[in-house]
């Protein structure tokens, strides 16, 4: 069974309602005959995801946020729970991204957590992974992955509720991407340990790369086994840029 890719766009901290316009170009943008074999994602800061899902409500593309806390509601200052990414229309949540275990000391345990209320409030988790430049140079990456894997994924993830994003902390907003080789070995290793923990969902999960992906390098990637789809930063903030990778499925 062939699994359907998935295009995704995080945004970060970048975006004002002056980029409201660059959203409804990359939801329109989307509507064409390819939506019909692939999903598209974009993940705005929270404070335009109600308004993005509603500019995009005649679209294909979803909308997602970037973050969630753990638990439902409480006294926690500054967080939102996926409970409230799902009243805003949202479907998904990235978790586990390398910027928020690393300014935010998250730990696996953390990200498990966050990516079970994401699955809890009905939103697909999209669960990040990767090696920094330390642990690449040190030949430590199947080490790392296969402890994150266990660690952050939980054990209610099926392949509709759960997202992998393989994306080497090196290769984030650097320009530099991991050999083919690299990228096959990792993608490969996760399917491995996918389908042993969790059988036919871990042979249809989704896994994405993400690191500096961009028009010129994504057919490439899209051709590499066990590539389900991308992950994008910086070049997902422009839609001509972001059109442009979509383009390449
Ligand atoms: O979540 C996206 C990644 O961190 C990739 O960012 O495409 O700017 O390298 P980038």
């Amino acid at each position: 069974k062939t699994i359907r890719p998935l295009l995704a766009g995080n945004w970060k901290m970048n975006g004002t309602r002056a980029s409201l316009d660059q959203i409804k170009a990359i939801g329109d943008g989307v509507k064409t005959p390819l939506s019909d074999k692939i999903d598209t994602l974009l993940c705005p800061p929270a404070t335009l995801l109600y308004v993005a899902t509603a500019l995009c409500d005649d679209s294909p593309l979803a909308i997602g946020a970037q973050d969630c806390h753990q638990q439902v509601s409480g006294p926690h200052t500054g967080d939102i729970s996926a409970e409230m990414i799902a009243d805003c229309f949202g479907t998904h949540v990235i978790v586990g991204h390398s910027e928020r275990r690393r300014n935010h000391a998250e730990s696996d345990m953390l990200v498990r957590a966050k990516a079970h209320a994401a699955h809890e409030a009905g939103l697909t988790a999209i669960i990040c992974l990767g090696e920094t430049a330390y642990e690449h140079n040190s030949g430590q990456t199947l080490d790392v992955l296969k402890r994150e894997l266990a660690s952050s994924v939980p054990d209610d993830s099926t392949a509709e509720s759960t997202v992998i994003a393989y994306e080497p902390v090196w290769a984030i907003g650097s320009g530099l991407i991991p050999t083919r080789e690299n990228i096959e070995e990792a993608h490969g290793f996760i399917r491995s340990e996918l389908v042993e923990r969790f059988g036919n969902g871990g042979a249809g999960m989704r896994i994405l790369y993400g690191g500096s992906v961009s028009g010129a390098n994504a057919r490439d990637l899209l051709d590499i086994p066990n590539v389900n789809g991308l992950l994008v930063g910086g070049q997902s903030l422009k839609a001509v840029d972001f059109l442009a990778i979509y383009a390449a499925f």
